[in-house]
């Protein structure tokens, strides 16, 4: 039987993201965000709040970097979720992370999250309901490491941290449950006639 939760974000797996971008002084700001969703084959839509120092960082220099967060580094990727740039000059500093300038776009990418999108800023949406920074994917850039035979990221190397908003977990879990347009075959062809 079903329980009421009442208004609940029910979504699960969130990604654990890691936006990075220079503010107009040139400082890296950095935070976690783990309400944004591709939404587009080169789009990124992450839904910040405005005031954040690296929202504000993205508006000044029209670029940022998305990481995904892994296991090895969630300490770092939750920090920059608890701290703002606001309060703090050095937030990204004592972070312990590492940054190079991208050479696609004037963005920062964090050194330590193995896979980051080079994103220019396409648009701020903003309606009565959204604020949605969007992106367009300009490149990916992925450690050797987290690649298959075929070039391609896998997950279980990857080792990716989930967010669980139901009771603010981080999960990890690479393991492979089926394969998508295929797991529901049987079904489509029956529905299908064919
Ligand atoms: C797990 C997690 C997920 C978060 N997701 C978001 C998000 O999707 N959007 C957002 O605006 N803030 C999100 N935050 C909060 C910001 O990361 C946080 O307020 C941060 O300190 C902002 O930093 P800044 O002001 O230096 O940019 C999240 C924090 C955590 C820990």
């Amino acid at each position: 039987m079903k329980k009421d939760l009442g208004t609940v974000q029910a979504v699960f797996p969130m990604p654990v993201l890691v936006i990075a971008a220079y503010d107009k002084a040139g400082t890296i700001q950095t935070m976690n965000a783990a309400w944004g969703q591709i939404c587009d084959t080169d789009k990124i839509a992450l839904f910040l709040d405005a005031d954040h120092a690296t929202t504000k960082a993205i508006r000044e220099t029209g670029a940022f970097t998305v990481a995904l967060a892994d296991r090895t580094h969630m300490a770092e990727a939750d920090y920059v979720g608890i701290v703002s740039g606001n309060q703090v000059a050095d937030k990204f500093a004592r972070s312990g992370l590492h940054a190079a300038k991208s050479s696609r776009v004037n963005a920062p990418v964090l050194e330590e999250f193995p896979v980051a999108m080079e994103c220019t800023l396409a648009e701020i949406a903003e309606t009565k309901t959204l604020f949605a920074v969007v992106g367009t994917i300009v490149n990916t850039l992925a450690e050797e490491r987290v690649l298959d035979e075929q070039g391609k990221v896998d997950p279980a190397k990857l080792d990716a941290i989930a967010f669980d908003q139901f009771r603010h977990g981080y999960y990890a879990s690479g393991e492979k449950a089926g394969q998508a347009w295929n797991a529901g075959s049987a079904l489509a062809k029956a529905a299908l006639g064919r």
